[in-house]
């Protein structure tokens, strides 16, 4: 998704908002533009990546101190130069860039074309320039009363900063639905679409919430208001998010340094939450699931992509140790259905941004339906994490790689914690079983750092399967969701088509596409269905398919059918997706990189889809 960073303070604002956008490259953008206020305003903005603006602007002497840059994932108008942000007002005395989607931005553009205005773009971003301009010139109002009239009639999705040439001791921002962080220094000023490009300057910030319009002024001097001009209080906030977070470190890729991440994120994940030895699990939020109920009547998760698939072991994980009913939906499709959510239920949002729109509308819905949200985030202070009754932060520490992996095992690893908790305190899981659940999940970390050791055959078997076209992943139980999150993961940073289906459904269709060319990837760690899951692998090898098989140390069976096998260690199986998911994601980085991929961002995708 888009990214925005903007800075007013002492020091010279380019390379300030260059890096900044740097930071921000990670959300997926297709163009990047920057525009720097020095008595006059100067806009350099060009498709493709922040380093094609950097060429583009070389040799050119750029000061100032006031400045706003913009990554851009287009939603109106193609990705090119004239497209990109920032976008200029009639007069090219005020510059604006946005995160979002204008959505009566026709209507708009018609009138201000009635009024004389014409527009170089497509993009829907420059009829609010246009609209602000008119107003300003209407009733000669202030830069941020002219923004903040403006935004009364615009419908939509916006993060949003706007600079007055005439002005140039200010920047104006405001949001609804996208996020935007205020970030504040020692004489300066910063805004960004998330902390990390603020973090190295100060850990001071401020959460824009909805509505709410900033005036940023020189000496660090800023004041909140809401859309009708009523002075808000900001709640300051001291970032825990550290520069080497964000930093490769010794990896090749974010990707890859977050896989090997997770055994330390499970921790982090896990600490205070659990103790096997004493036998107690304690998270954030259990009591409050049944405020006003004596009971859980149904839990509904909502979420999209990987946390989607998160959400379905969720499932599994409710209804056999809760005993908990539980539907899992697309955030995207729970908004538009029109459900049937009562004030009986808990609806859990699962989020590693905690910015998806998708999920934040379908969670607003369930509020307005009475219901009591839950919010499974991995980003603090997200709007996720702020619209929900209670939740739990994952501690998954700043996920960069498009790809989510470490979020994906925190995710998990909470719902593991909820579910055993939620069991054993309405009896349907014995304290003998518990406590063993407990000492297994402490456990986990270590035997994913044991996977993590032997890299080298998982490497083998993606460079035997790189060049396939389509691939397949089989998996029944608590590794159907896992074989739904494999393939994604492949799809995402390799671009090979690749399906994740119950291994029992294969015969119902997907069997007739097995041949020689059609790698296999099949999770056969279950106790419960291991016979079952032999004759899917014995199927798909009478069909001359190649199998890769996933298995708990020391089968023997499978590997006389599989053509590769890759062992992990045992667990009890609700535990199994954390650990039966990593040589997935490996996997897929290996062929990922053996194409030439670019794994940290993939072609298309976004890490926080912040638009519909
Ligand atoms: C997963 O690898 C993808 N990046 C994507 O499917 C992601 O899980 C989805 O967009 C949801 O994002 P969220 O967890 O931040 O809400
Ligand atoms: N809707 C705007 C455009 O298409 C902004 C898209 C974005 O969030 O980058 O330019």
């Amino acid at each position: 998704m888009c990214g925005i960073v903007a800075y007013i303070g002492k020091k010279r604002a380019f390379p300030i908002i260059i890096n900044g956008l740097k930071r921000l490259e990670y959300r997926g953008y297709d163009s990047a533009g920057v525009a720097v206020l020095n008595g006059e305003m100067n806009v350099f903005k060009k498709k493709g990546k922040v380093n094609d603006l950097l060429e583009f602007t070389k040799g050119v002497k750029i000061d100032g101190t006031l400045a706003m840059g913009h990554t851009r994932w287009a939603t109106h108008g193609a990705p090119n130069d004239l497209n990109s942000h920032p976008h200029l007002s009639g007069n090219n005395r005020l510059a604006i860039i946005h995160n979002g989607i204008i959505e009566n931005y026709g209507p708009l553009k018609d009138a201000l074309k009635k009024l004389g205005h014409t527009f170089t773009s497509q993009t829907d971003t420059e009829v609010l320039v246009h609209l602000i301009e008119e107003i300003q010139k209407q009733d000669g109002l202030s830069l941020e009363d002219a923004v903040r009239v403006s935004l009364t009639k615009v419908e939509g999705a916006y993060a949003i900063v706007v600079m007055d040439q005439l002005d140039p001791n200010k920047l104006v921002a405001a949001r609804k639905a996208s996020p935007l962080v205020l970030g504040i220094g020692d004489d300066e000023l910063f805004l960004a679409s998330d902390a990390t490009p603020i973090v190295e300057h100060t850990n001071r910030v401020v959460y824009i919430n909805d509505g709410e319009v900033v005036i940023l002024k020189r000496n660090a001097e800023y004041q909140i208001v809401d859309i009708d001009n009523n002075i808000q209080t900001p709640f300051i906030q001291e970032l825990d998010l550290k520069i080497d977070a964000i930093e490769k470190g010794d990896f090749d890729s974010f990707m890859m340094k977050e896989i090997h991440e997770q055994p330390k994120s499970i921790r982090d994940c896990m600490r205070g939450r659990i103790n096997a030895a004493e036998g107690w699990i304690k998270i954030g939020g259990i009591s409050e699931l049944y405020k006003d109920r004596d009971d859980i009547g149904r839990i509904i998760i909502a979420a999209c992509g990987t946390s989607w698939h998160a959400g379905l072991i969720g499932e599994y994980l409710f209804e056999e140790l809760a005993r908990i009913p539980v539907e899992v939906e697309y955030a995207s499709e729970l908004r538009y259905r029109n459900p049937i959510i009562t004030p009986k239920d808990v609806v859990i949002g699962l989020s590693q941004s905690g910015e998806t729109a998708d999920t934040l509308a379908a969670l607003n819905l369930a509020k307005d339906k009475g219901a009591f949200l839950y919010g499974i985030i991995n980003s603090v202070g997200s709007s996720i994490a702020r619209l929900t009754n209670a939740g739990s932060y994952i501690h998954a520490g700043q996920e960069i790689g498009v790809a989510s992996t470490k979020a994906f095992t925190g995710q998990v690893t909470t719902l593991s914690l909820m579910a055993i908790e939620l069991g054993y305190k309405r009896g349907t899981i014995p304290k003998s079983y518990y406590l063993q659940l407990l000492k297994e999940l402490e456990q986990i970390p270590s035997k994913i750092e044991k996977i993590l050791e032997s890299t080298e055959k998982i490497k083998y078997i993606a460079a035997e399967i790189k060049d396939a076209t389509n691939a397949l992943y089989l998996g029944r139980g608590y590794n159907f969701p896992i074989a739904l999150e494999g393939a994604l993961k492949l799809k995402e940073i390799s671009y090979i088509h690749a399906e994740g289906y119950p291994a029992a459904e294969m015969k119902h269709g997907p069997i007739a596409l097995i041949d020689e060319n059609m790698p296999v990837i099949v999770i056969a760690t279950n106790q419960s269905a291991y016979d079952k899951i032999v004759s899917n692998i014995q199927e798909v090898k009478a069909r001359k398919g190649t199998v890769i098989a996933i298995v708990v140390e020391g089968d023997t069976e499978i590997k006389q059918l599989a053509d590769h096998t890759i062992e992990i260690p045992n667990t009890d199986e609700p535990l199994t997706p954390l650990l039966s998911v990593i040589p997935l994601q490996l996997l897929s980085y290996y062929i990922a990189e053996f194409r030439g991929c670019n794994v940290d961002q993939p072609r298309n995708l976004a890490k926080s889809v912040t638009v519909e």
